[in-house]
């Protein structure tokens, strides 16, 4: 009796579980020096086929974060999740190619379908030499995932998390996030490419990331004047809770990322820089993957500005190097890779980076007033958004701890502002 109780204690919890349900592509990449004007040819620098598509990005950001690398000794606490892919296929080589690069990531694709006589989806890319891309994607078979694909239950074992994006068929994106809803998972949406959505779409979502772009054509703001100000975002994060979004993260690419949680708590997060940007291709995935790791690893004590943090480490590894897949970093390029994703044993995690750096990864007051605030001259009416076309900012400020505790949640953009 006692040995069987002992061995229970002793049991490995089972890995929680990540549904991504989404696009694979073939992506098709032209490195240029510019990109073309209309009517005119260019030369690329170089061109490669890698494996892509929104959807299987952050299945194997999810996957490769959690995993050491093949060949790479086990870390102590081992595998973080286990991840499952949802999606389709054509009956070409593209297609077969994308199942064997998830399934070499250990990424289950048993709910991939393969539909002979359709085309794998396929992503023309070109990228500046600024590591910045333009994007087209031809959907092919990924339209052809239909929410009777779905059924009514997330495919496979209930997960902890189901993550969509919105490189499908928009109904079976809808039906996906109704029955997610039905059966109580967590749902992550990365409404990207953006289209508009029903509004009920947003009753009960518990993470929403968007790009800028996203934020302002989700907010019916098409047009971008300028970068979105510290105030706009807090205006939009406050809409989007209004709405019936948990956590709201909207990314600035090399500016951070910046959250508002359903507690009307805000903050910043700075970008992190690994080395020159080479290709910006799957950043924003890989940084979707590590939130949502930081999401399933703690359910209990999740911290929305760790996850962010957790995110703009991962995403500043992936822009060093070329193509989608390929450049998402295995848990062990990032720091400590047995405390990241563990929000509860983060303190320890920062004791010991600030031993190893000499300094802190904490937010400082000057990272926390965003450049766009500093620097603008604009004046309030010439906003992208602006307070006539949002909701007003809540009452409700968040609190200070006023500990001296550098960890990002406590700091808010007020500090620096
Ligand atoms: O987010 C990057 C991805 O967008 C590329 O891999 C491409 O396939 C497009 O879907």
């Amino acid at each position: 009796m006692a040995a069987e109780a002992s061995q229970a204690e002793n049991a490995t919890p089972p890995l929680p579980q990540i549904t991504v349900i989404g696009s694979l592509n073939m992506d098709l990449t032209s490195y240029v020096s510019r990109v073309p004007r209309a009517g005119e040819t260019i030369m690329g620098d170089h061109f490669s086929t890698g494996t892509g598509g929104k959807g299987a990005n952050q299945a194997v950001a999810c996957s490769k974060l959690a995993h050491v690398s093949p060949g790479h000794a086990p870390l102590e606490r081992g595998p973080l999740a286990k991840v499952k892919m949802v999606g389709a296929v054509g009956g070409d080589f593209f297609g077969q190619e994308l199942i064997s690069a998830l399934e070499s990531q250990s990424v289950d694709c048993s709910n991939v379908k393969r539909i002979e006589g359709e085309s794998t989806g396929v992503a023309m890319i070109m990228v500046e030499s600024s590591g910045e891309n333009r994007i087209i994607v031809t959907l092919n078979a990924n339209k052809k995932l239909a929410p009777a694909d779905i059924g009514d239950t997330i495919p496979g074992d209930k997960p902890d998390l189901v993550i969509l994006q919105l490189e499908l068929d928009l109904k079976t994106v809808l039906h996906t996030i109704s029955v997610a809803k039905k059966q109580g998972v967590p749902i992550l949406l990365n409404p990207s490419p953006v289209r508009k959505l029903p509004e009920d779409v947003y009753q009960g979502l518990d993470h929403l990331i968007v790009n800028e772009m996203e934020c302002r054509m989700l907010l019916g703001h098409a047009n971008p004047a300028r970068e979105l100000t510290q105030e706009d975002m807090r205006k939009a994060g406050f809409s989007f809770v209004k709405k019936g979004v948990k956590n709201v993260v909207i990314t600035l690419g090399p500016r951070g990322a910046f959250y508002f949680n359903h507690q009307h708590e805000f903050g910043f997060v700075p970008a992190q820089f690994h080395g020159d940007v080479v290709d910006t291709t799957g950043a924003g995935d890989t940084f979707t993957g590590a939130y949502a790791l930081g999401v399933v690893r703690n359910k209990e004590n999740f911290n929305i500005a760790f996850a962010l943090e957790d995110g703009a480490h991962a995403a500043a590894w992936t822009v060093t190097a070329r193509g989608a897949l390929s450049s998402i970093p295995h848990l062990e390029r990032l720091t400590l890779p047995n405390l990241r994703f563990d929000h509860s044993r983060r303190d320890e995690l920062l004791a010991a980076i600030r031993a190893a750096k000499g300094d802190s990864i904490g937010i400082s007051k000057e990272d926390a007033a965003m450049s766009v605030d500093k620097d603008s001259g604009d004046s309030p009416s010439n906003w992208a958004l602006s307070e006539d076309d949002l909701d007003p900012v809540p009452e409700k400020r968040p609190s200070e701890n006023g500990d001296g505790d550098e960890r990002p949640a406590k700091r808010h953009c007020e500090d620096g502002a």
